[in-house]
């Protein structure tokens, strides 16, 4: 199946959600694509130094309005778009992903791995690792930016049959974008980091990203890598069905071969 994915890359205004919508909508605007990956927080920026900051950009699903702008590019487009965004469930804050379908469907998921100061500000998910249909009916897994350090995270979505893995991002650590060479690897799947460039200054609180989003194939070869501090977005046609050989040598396979009783996982 001939299947065009996107990665985004960019710098947001820290709390300033409609802006940052209005610039990603012109920036996918004429786009042909089957599935984009924006970064992780994609609307309101990372640096928050109070909860007040958090409350006023966190939107809640369905009703958001940025949600709902997304479902209408979405269909515009005719493309299935991943994105990151501060949500508001009830008391709580989470810092999720949303897919949103062309057809109007959708799909949440809460990072379950809070890096640092996110966690005085976010809860961890309550929801396992699970696949989520895209466009034309390809299997993805969503896990946000920090997940990356647990192996378990891609090993959860690729054993539950995820074709490609969508990875929304705020990096500040050096080392995640060559990690995910493994994590496509081991588990054979294609993923897609979209992280955002710059330094967010909030008060006291400073951060900078590291750029150099991308698209690894099911070997983890890059496909895609852009620079640390270019925006942009760039697009290449990919065969998710690749994704289900597991084959290592004739005889090996990174999945028949695992041996469960033989590891140690509390
Ligand atoms: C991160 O998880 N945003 C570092």
């Amino acid at each position: 199946m001939k299947y065009i994915v996107s990665v985004l890359q960019y710098k947001p205004e820290f709390l300033m959600p409609q802006k940052n919508f209005a610039k990603i909508s012109s920036m996918l605007k004429g786009l042909k694509s089957d599935l984009i990956v924006l970064p992780e927080l994609a609307l309101s920026g990372y640096v928050f130094a109070h909860q007040d900051e958090v409350d006023k950009v966190a939107e809640s699903i369905p009703e958001g309005e940025i949600f709902q702008g997304f479902q209408a590019l979405s269909k515009s487009i005719d493309s299935s778009i991943v994105y990151g965004f501060a949500e508001k469930a009830k008391d709580k804050y989470y810092n999720s992903a949303a897919l949103v379908n062309p057809d109007g469907s959708y799909k949440i998921y809460r990072k379950i791995h809070l890096y640092f100061r996110e966690k005085l500000f976010f809860s961890s998910g309550n929801s396992p690792f699970s696949v989520s249909i895209a466009k034309k009916g390809v299997k993805i897994g969503m896990m946000i930016c920090f997940d990356w350090q647990f192996p378990e995270s891609a090993r959860s979505l690729a054993l539950r049959g995820a074709q490609i893995i969508c990875h929304p991002s705020n990096l500040v650590l050096p080392w995640c974008q060559e990690a995910m060479k493994t994590r496509s690897l081991e588990n054979r799947v294609f993923s897609i980091t979209s992280n955002r460039t710059g330094t967010e200054i909030n008060g006291e609180h400073r951060q900078y990203f590291t750029g150099k989003g991308q698209i690894l194939d099911t070997k983890g070869e890059i496909l895609i890598r852009m620079n640390d501090t270019e925006e942009g977005i760039y697009s290449v046609e990919i065969d998710p069905e690749l994704a289900s050989d597991k084959q290592v040598s004739e005889v090996n396979s990174v999945f028949a071969d695992r041996r469960p009783s033989m590891y140690y996982l509390p």
